[in-house]
């Protein structure tokens, strides 16, 4: 399998050493990058290659001030299966922030403990602060409402693997467009590709200007309505998002937009048949668990997707990879 939806990349690692701060950053080749490599580390997990010491020495540090499951073991993981090490800090409360101590100071003073940082912060912007003052590669793993671009790509990645292809497909997205980062930076990535995109919420979750702004080239037909309704039998993807309740400043605003839709076997019994469920999760009632073993349900798989993803942004950005210009994607 080889990504060339947008543009082929020539084997050079424009990543190298690199911060990863916003999904926007990625050229199309660059996304290329980052989805073959995955696929060639996903490959190798039955050992046909030895990537197993390929970032021997190097250290990982993971630093969440915000809860996490998924991506912080999914980083770790990655990391320890490329044969490198981790350290981290979380929820904060290990660290001197408890203390007063600046994210710049932060990002002076890791940088000198680890290779890589990854890090997930409730303040939007807040890991650029830190990344600039950090000497190594900073990895945005989610701050405030804003950006999550590893969750982003291996999004895409599922996406690809799932259908081959990005254009002409028909994408929804439902649930908590106005918070969910992962929407974010789905959608900047998506700028690449020819895809109409149905935007179905609440108007008080309705996707921000500013994130419908990326989409300005006229590549995307965007579409927006309150129901799922009629736009399901249209949709190869259904990106489902959980209302992310602590993002609200206001209480009663999340009353009043939390309508705690479910989809269920009836909801999505006009689907197509081989439209795909994604959701980054955690999921609380936005899905029935009626529906984890219907073929449609790709969620699972995308969370285990995230290692390989993972994986391949750590390779690429401490400039291990490829280590070996030959070495073909199929
Ligand atoms: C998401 C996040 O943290 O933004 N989770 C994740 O990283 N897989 C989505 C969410 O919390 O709803």
């Amino acid at each position: 399998m080889r990504v060339n939806a947008a543009g082929t990349h020539s084997g050079e690692n424009t990543l190298a050493g690199r911060h990863v701060l916003s999904a926007e950053d990625f050229s199309a080749a660059e996304i290329s990058l980052v989805l073959n490599t995955a696929r060639v580390l996903e490959q190798d997990v039955n050992g046909r290659r030895d990537f197993r010491r390929l970032l021997q020495g190097k250290t990982l540090t993971t630093a969440f001030f915000e809860p996490s499951t998924r991506t912080r073991l999914s980083f770790e993981s990655a990391m320890l299966r490329l044969g490198g090490q981790v350290s981290s800090i979380q929820y904060g409360r290990s660290s001197s922030s408890e203390k007063g101590e600046s994210l710049q100071d932060m990002g002076r003073v890791l940088s000198g403990y680890a290779d890589v940082v990854a890090m997930r912060h409730p303040e939007n912007g807040s890991v650029a602060a830190f990344a600039s003052t950090a000497s190594v590669p900073v990895i945005n793993a989610g701050d405030g409402a804003n950006q999550h671009p590893t969750q982003a790509l291996l999004d895409l990645y599922t996406i690809f693997r799932e259908k081959r292809r990005f254009d002409g497909l028909t994408i929804g997205f439902i649930g908590d467009l106005k918070y969910s980062r992962t929407v974010h930076s789905l959608i900047s990535l998506l700028r690449h590709y020819q895809v109409t995109l149905h935007f179905i919420s609440h108007p008080l979750l309705a996707l921000p200007d500013s994130v419908k702004g990326s989409l300005a080239d006229g590549r995307q037909s965007l579409q927006e309505s309150p129901e799922l309704g009629k736009a399901l039998r249209d949709l190869d993807v259904l990106y489902v998002t959980r209302v992310q309740k602590e993002r609200f400043a206001d209480p009663l605003e999340y009353e009043q937009a939390n309508r705690n839709y479910q989809l269920n076997r009836d909801t999505l019994q006009h689907s197509k048949p081989d439209l795909i469920l994604m959701h980054p999760l955690p999921r609380l009632q936005e899905i029935h668990s009626e529906l984890d073993s219907d073929p449609r349900a790709k969620y699972f798989r995308q969370a285990q997707n995230g290692v390989y993803v993972r994986m391949a942004l750590l390779a690429l950005l401490l400039a291990q990879f490829p280590p070996h210009r030959a070495w073909a994607t199929d």
